[in-house]
């Protein structure tokens, strides 16, 4: 996984728990890196789940809600790492079109070792789209942090349904993001 997101997690953590969190994190988690970590290199994934894994019995949180919220926070820290004009776009669904075609494909650009999932729109509904998601992590609720959070920058917020899912055995997931009804 990118230093950009390890990064971004230390950011939340000293944010949100405090200093002190992180360091304790540190101390249980006992990783390669030892925890130092730069945007431009890359770590083993297991770090990222060793420390929201210790995370979660810091803060007596459950791991899905983390990995969540954790989406919602790191959509600032990628989305303000490209040049404005990259993120220039409309409304959320021209987003979401976008960020397998072209957002994912200007990181791995800059990347060369990055592993970005497939993302794409598949259908659009009325009041939304279907959203499909691959990738060997598995991550789709990292992905729901990130949906919510660019659909709240476009002043649109969504509700998001899983209609099947990796983590239940699935191939892909499947995810119904709708406008939220007022
Ligand atoms: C709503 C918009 C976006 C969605 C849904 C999305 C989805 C994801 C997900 C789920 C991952 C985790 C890796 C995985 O599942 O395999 C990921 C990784 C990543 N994304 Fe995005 N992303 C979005 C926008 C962006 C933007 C704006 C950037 C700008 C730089 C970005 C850069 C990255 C990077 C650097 C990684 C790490 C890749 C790696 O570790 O190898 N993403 N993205």
């Amino acid at each position: 996984m990118k230093g950009a997101v390890f990064t971004n997690f230390q950011e939340m953590i000293e944010d949100e728990f405090g200093m002190e969190c992180w360091e304790k994190l540190l101390e249980k988690c006992d990783l390669p890196s030892g925890g130092i970590y730069t945007s431009a290199a890359t770590y083993d994934d297991q770090e990222i789940l060793s420390l929201v894994g210790a995370l979660s019995e810091y803060s007596s949180v459950p791991v899905p809600t983390l990995v969540e919220a954790f989406g919602r926070y790191l959509y600032n820290g990628l989305a303000s790492s490209l040049p404005a004009s990259m993120m220039d776009y409309p409304d959320l669904w021209s987003l979401l079109d976008s960020v397998d075609s072209v957002i994912h494909v200007e990181v791995n650009k800059l990347y060369p070792d990055a592993l970005t999932p497939k993302i794409i729109v598949t259908e659009k509904h009325q009041n939304g789209i279907t959203l499909y998601y691959q990738s060997p992590r598995k991550m789709c609720l990292l992905a729901v942090g990130l949906v919510h959070k660019a659909a709240e920058s476009f002043g649109t917020p969504v509700t998001i349904k899983h209609t099947c899912c990796m983590n239940d055995g699935a191939d892909h997931c499947s995810m119904l993001v709708e406008l939220e009804q007022v």
